[in-house]
Parts: C-alpha cells; structure tokens; sequence
C-alpha cells in the first residue's frame, strides 16, 4: 500500500525534503498528495514545486483580521487536507497550534515532529532552550521526536519515534542546530515507515 501524505510547513521545509527524498529512493512507501503552508514566504512550497507536488497555503491572518477565530481557520484548513483523503497528515516544521476544530477530523492521523526529547523544551525555541540549558549545566545531551498528536496539548502524544543527540562543550547553537536537523531527517522518515506498514500488518 502507499500512503497519501499531506505535509503541512511553516518554512524551509528541509523535512519536506527529506520526505521527497526517501519517496523518490522508494525508501518510503508514501505519495505525498498536497503542501499546505500557514505563510506565503515558506520556501518549503518552492520543494513542492520542484518535485511537482500539489501546494498552497493558507494564512490566519485574514481571519483574525475580518474577526474571525482560529477554530474557524482550522476547520477550513481541515477542509482544505480532507479532499485530499490523506491517511497521514505530517507537521514538518509546521509553527501553529492545531485545535480540536482540526484534530477531530484526523483522530489520532496527525504527526508532528519537534526538536526535543519527549517532555523537554515545547514550542518553537527547542533547540535555542537545550543549547541554553546545557549552558548552565542542566542537561547533557538533546534530540528530537515524532509523535501522534490526539490533542491539543503542544509537542506532546504517544511517541513513535525518538533519536538522542549529543551537545559537545564546542557546539555554537548553529552546529547542535544542524546535528538535529540531520537526525530530525532521519527519524521522520523512519518513524513514517514504521507507521504505513505497522498500518498494512493490520490490514492483512
Ligand atoms: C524542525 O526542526 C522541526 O522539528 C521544528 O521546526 C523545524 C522545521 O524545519 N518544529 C517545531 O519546533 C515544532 N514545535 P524544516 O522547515 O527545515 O523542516
């Protein structure tokens, strides 16, 4: 079976990349079927074009700006992904939080990936905040995660998939930026196989 993927990006879309990749390697047993961003200037939807995916995006601040909610704008982002039938929708860098308006439309259907172990560093300065904390002693080493989002609760669901890495006394933040991202390359495309045929070994 291959697996129809909607990724969903806020920016640079190097995950998206290396979703593409491993696709294209037939490593990855997946079409990815539509690319939505929340912001026009993602250069993730240029990857998209390149390999000829489907893209597009659609911004909250429209909503906000006619008085209009978030959970209106996630129902409509729910409704633009549900044509697409996809079976996973995979946040890849994706800086929104997504409410039940969303989520109930995808149970336990959505991935999301974040630069930290499980439990450590929520939000969108996870790897600024370890870099920060091994600074002062707290922690020795960082990593990053894949993991079902059920609910609203941020960078937080039963884990899938999870790569330690370590933060040398060398490191600017740049170069444990990097070492993450290259381990965040490789976890999403493992944990996404594991998905897709844990899937299969239930059809069959
Ligand atoms: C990744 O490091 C991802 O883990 C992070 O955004 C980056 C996107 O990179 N996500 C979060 O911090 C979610 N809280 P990319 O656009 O190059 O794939």
């Amino acid at each position: 079976m291959t697996a129809k993927l909607v990724v969903l990006i806020s920016g640079n879309g190097s995950n998206l990349q290396a979703l593409i990749d491993a696709i294209r390697m037939k490593v990855l047993p997946a079409e990815i079927v539509l690319v939505v961003a929340n912001r026009t200037t993602a250069f993730g939807l240029e990857r998209a074009k390149q390999a000829g995916i489907p893209a597009g995006y659609l911004l909250l601040k429209p909503y906000l700006d006619a008085g209009r909610t978030r959970v209106e704008y996630d129902a409509d982002l729910a409704k633009m992904l549900a044509a697409s039938k996809p079976d996973w929708v995979v946040l890849a860098g994706w800086m929104h939080i997504l409410s039940a308006a969303f989520l109930k439309h995808f149970p336990y259907r959505v991935v999301n990936l974040h630069p930290a172990l499980p439990g450590k560093f929520p939000g969108a300065h996870a790897i600024e905040e370890a870099f920060a904390a091994f600074q002062r002693g707290e922690i020795k080493q960082t990593g990053c995660m894949v993991h079902l989002v059920p609910d609203e609760a941020v960078d937080a669901g039963p884990v899938i998939g999870v790569a330690e890495t370590p933060i040398y006394r060398s490191d600017t933040l740049e170069m444990l930026a990097n070492r993450l991202h290259q381990a965040e390359h490789k976890l999403l495309v493992q944990s996404l196989q594991r998905l897709i045929v844990g899937d299969d070994e239930e059809d069959e």
